[in-house]
């Protein structure tokens, strides 16, 4: 049944067909979270558990998903260290006090999950109950999330993270320990309300040259998930195809691919031990269905029949056709390895 699925794959166990998830599953394309936004902004429904749990909840009663992620976001984190984030309409988020030197470092309050990140945890409690698939906590990972609060928001080049990273490493490792250990402590209170896995999302981790990669993102990542007992862990990375060889040091019992990388190449470079994820190309939902299918059919025939958990290689965009998401769930779910 669905909840071994997940829990065979990410052990790298063999499994008649791939379990399926899609990063962002719940949100914008759906109308009934669409209709819920109208009268609650996005930080608003984030901060309540009943809601994150009934968010996380829509596209597991839309769709036969065999896993969900509890509905927060990576950024509430930040907001409860002291930096004032919002969402802007159409434009991302925003940091209005961003983080440039070593004492606004030293002045971020220090977090515990706990107390100051209830909403998801409660949310993760609630849907142990009435949730019909395992569900997945998440967290940033250090640099990702240092990549926000140094820049003030998203950016192309993220020229100041990069600044701060090489002038003041001191400053800048120190930031990446405060969101490590804030981190780690949020993605295992999450496993403890009931969570049956965590994903680390290092979305920006892409923009670094590998000597970086090694010396800054991936040890904070793994000081983040060494926190982390009694559940499979997930370390995702947006651009990482050149990262293969490198990615074990995160720590994390699996990766997870982006669409660009091929995945059998990705499994001959991580070794036939590392359970993967992914990858399809979220933009491929807007493909002609039976393009959708052959693609969908190939990535489950290149990754083979141990350790694979099928995925989009990226979240869903808002415009997504909801159609195109049974479509992916139908063709991995009629796949079988054994007859
Ligand atoms: O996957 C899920 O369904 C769980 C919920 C989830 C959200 N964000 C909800 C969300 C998860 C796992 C995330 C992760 C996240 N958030 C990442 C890492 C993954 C990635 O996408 O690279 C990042 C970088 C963020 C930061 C963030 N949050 C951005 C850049 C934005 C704006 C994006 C946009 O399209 O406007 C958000 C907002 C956000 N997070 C929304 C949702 C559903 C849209 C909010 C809205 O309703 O307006």
């Amino acid at each position: 049944m669905s909840p071994t699925l997940l829990a065979a794959a990410l052990a790298g166990e063999t499994t008649e067909r791939p379990p399926v998830w899609m990063m962002r599953q719940a949100g914008r394309y759906m109308p009934e979270y669409r209709e819920l936004r109208q009268r609650l902004s996005f930080l608003e429904l984030c901060d309540d558990g009943d809601l994150c749990a009934e968010v996380t909840m829509q596209p597991l009663r839309r769709y036969n998903f065999d896993a969900g992620i509890v509905f927060s976001d990576i950024l509430i984190i930040l907001q409860r260290m002291g930096l004032d984030l919002s969402f802007g309409k159409g434009h991302g988020p925003a940091i209005a006090n961003p983080v440039r030197s070593m004492a606004d470092i030293q002045a971020l309050r220090e977090v515990d999950a706990v107390r100051d990140l209830p909403a998801p945890l409660k949310a993760l409690r609630i849907l142990k109950e009435i949730a019909p698939v395992p569900v997945l906590g998440f967290a940033g990972a250090p640099f990702t999330l240092a990549c926000y609060a140094v820049e003030g928001g998203g950016s192309r080049d993220w020229v100041r993270t990069k600044r701060l990273m090489w002038e003041q490493p001191a400053a800048f490792q120190a930031l990446l320990d405060r969101l490590a250990d804030a981190v780690g402590d949020l993605l295992q209170a999450q496993v403890e309300a009931g969570a049956a896995g965590v994903q680390l999302f290092d979305t920006w981790a892409g923009a670094l040259p590998v000597e970086d990669l090694r010396r800054f993102a991936l040890p904070a990542a793994a000081r983040a998930l060494s926190r982390v007992k009694g559940a499979p862990t997930l370390y995702f990375t947006r651009d990482s195809g050149p990262f293969m060889p490198w990615l074990h040091e995160a720590g994390a019992s699996a990766i997870g691919l982006d669409w660009r990388v091929d995945v059998a190449h990705a499994r001959s470079v991580l070794g036939p031990d590392v359970p993967v994820q992914g990858n399809l190309d979220p933009i491929a939902l807007f493909a002609p269905a039976e393009e959708l299918v052959r693609k969908t059919r190939a990535i489950i025939q290149a990754a083979g029949p141990r350790g694979f958990v099928f995925n989009l290689g990226h979240g869903i965009v808002p415009e997504t056709p909801m159609d195109a998401v049974e479509v992916v769930v139908e063709a991995v779910r009629a796949w079988r390895w054994t007859g």
